[in-house]
């Protein structure tokens, strides 16, 4: 029996997920997502071209790779339908390599509402969520009113779906939320795109998982959002709806944790956020701004300005810990090349008192982030290709990292490309 290796973002989402999975894909047999839904957008350049997955695993684009959509995701069709689309116009058509799991949940039209009215009604509290439907979908699985993937071969399905929605729309009523004029284009797109689902192999995805494992397939786990946004662990309530760590890897593809292997850890070597919460090492100033210009940190999903601050470690250490990460994996260094100094938070700093632990709740008091400051290595890292060719001053915020953390970095990224990737 082989083992499953787990990638997972450490921070709120965005690390640079999707292009290392396709970095580590031809090492693997399958590549499978285990939560979230198109919430996620991630992002791989190889050969000049630029792609953006939403549900679909980042390994597709390795030829002999099986992927799969695992039971722990929520899935738009229609969203879906148009990603598939625009894979097979890019050229990549994924007969017989993608599977779908039959217990994956689905988002229905007034989920979207949902997500809407919910933001709405919660006024200057919103979340900000990117508005695909991802919390009512998760919510309806919880209260065990979710529809499913393998639910759109049953013959009553468009019955059970019209229960559904007349639920929908009396909550949809109570938030006086408008939504008459939208909801018979959505479904109608939505009905087309189930249709197209159909083609797809649905399939149990907890046997299919484990029996790869029992034949010795290399197995990749690609986790979407990040820690920092786990429902359970996250800076709640302004977190995702699913359990995104390696914990959730179990519940969200059926497989047990004796077979979990190595737990790769992505971080940027800042922070962003996109969406409201709490951010302790924030920058609203012309560092901010540059990191983010150089960074280009811009949503992949909703094009929305991605907030940019220092690489927070109080936060960082406490994502390690949860997931029980083996190796670390450093992206967008290159995008801190241009500063004479680079700040790293050590620790925070709360009503007076320094602490090395990651709040219950970051909000209820100031944090003040208690920084390191390095010289900037001033060196433009995109063009390195080996590890020798770093830059004095890069290799002694790598090794300080390395001691502060207590997990080697493995990987260091200095470019969006396939090839700006260095192996240690
Ligand atoms: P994901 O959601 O974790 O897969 O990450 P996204 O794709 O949403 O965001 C990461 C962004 O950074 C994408 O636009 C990538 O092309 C880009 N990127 C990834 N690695 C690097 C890197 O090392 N340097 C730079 N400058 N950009 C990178
Ligand atoms: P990837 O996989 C960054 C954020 C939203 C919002 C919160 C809840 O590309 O890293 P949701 O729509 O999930 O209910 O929104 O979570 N969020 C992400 N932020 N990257 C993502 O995915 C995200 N998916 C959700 O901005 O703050
Ligand atoms: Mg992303």
């Amino acid at each position: 029996m082989s083992r499953i290796d787990v990638l997972l973002g450490l921070q709120w989402g965005d690390e640079g997920k999707g292009k290392i999975v396709d970095c580590l894909t031809s090492n693997y047999d399958v590549v499978c997502r285990f939560q979230g839904g198109p919430n996620a957008g991630h992002t791989i350049e190889f050969d000049g071209k630029k792609y953006v997955l939403r549900s679909v695993p980042s390994g597709i684009f390795q030829p002999y790779t099986l992927n799969l959509i695992g039971n722990g995701m929520v899935i738009d069709p229609v969203l879906f339908k148009q990603e598939l689309e625009e894979l097979n116009q890019s050229g990549y058509n994924l007969d017989g390599r993608l599977f779908i799991s039959k217990k994956a949940h689905l988002i229905l039209p007034t989920h979207r509402l949902l997500d809407a009215a919910y933001e709405a009604a919660k006024g200057d509290r919103k979340i900000g969520t990117t508005g695909k439907g991802i919390g009512p979908a998760y919510t309806d699985k919880i209260s065990r009113n979710g529809l499913r993937v393998g639910n759109i071969l049953d013959s009553k399905f468009e019955k059970k779906y019209a229960e559904r929605v007349k639920k929908h729309e009396c909550i949809l009523k109570s938030l006086n939320f408008e939504y008459s004029d939208q909801l018979t284009a959505l479904e109608s797109a939505w009905f087309e795109a189930v249709e197209f689902l159909k083609h797809f192999q649905l399939i149990d995805g907890e046997y299919f998982v484990n029996e790869q494992l029992k034949a010795g397939k290399r197995v990749l786990v690609e986790g979407a959002q990040g820690t920092l946004l786990d429902v359970s662990y996250g800076s709640y309530p302004y977190v995702t709806s699913s359990n995104t760590i390696t914990g959730g890897v179990c519940t969200g593809l059926g497989v047990p944790p004796s077979v979990i292997g190595e737990v790769y850890g992505i971080f940027k070597a800042y922070c962003t956020r996109v969406g409201a919460g709490p951010f302790p090492t924030e920058l609203f100033n012309e560092i901010g701004d540059e990191i983010c210009q150089r960074g280009q940190e811009f949503g992949s999903v909703t094009g929305r300005k991605r907030r940019c601050g220092w690489l927070d470690l109080v936060a960082l250490r406490y994502s390690i810990m949860i997931n029980g990460v083996t190796q670390l994996i450093m992206m967008k260094s290159d995008v801190l090349d241009t500063f004479d100094e680079v700040k790293v938070c050590v620790a925070y700093r709360i009503r007076g008192k320094e602490t090395e632990n990651f709040p219950f709740d970051l909000e209820a008091q100031p944090v003040v982030p208690v920084y390191e400051t390095f010289s900037g290595w001033k060196t433009d890292l995109t063009k390195v290709t080996s590890e020798s060719e770093f830059p004095v001053e890069f290799r002694k915020y790598i090794l300080f990292l390395e001691k502060e953390l207590g997990v080697p970095i493995k990987i260091v990224s200095v470019g969006p490309d396939r090839k700006q990737t260095i192996f240690r």
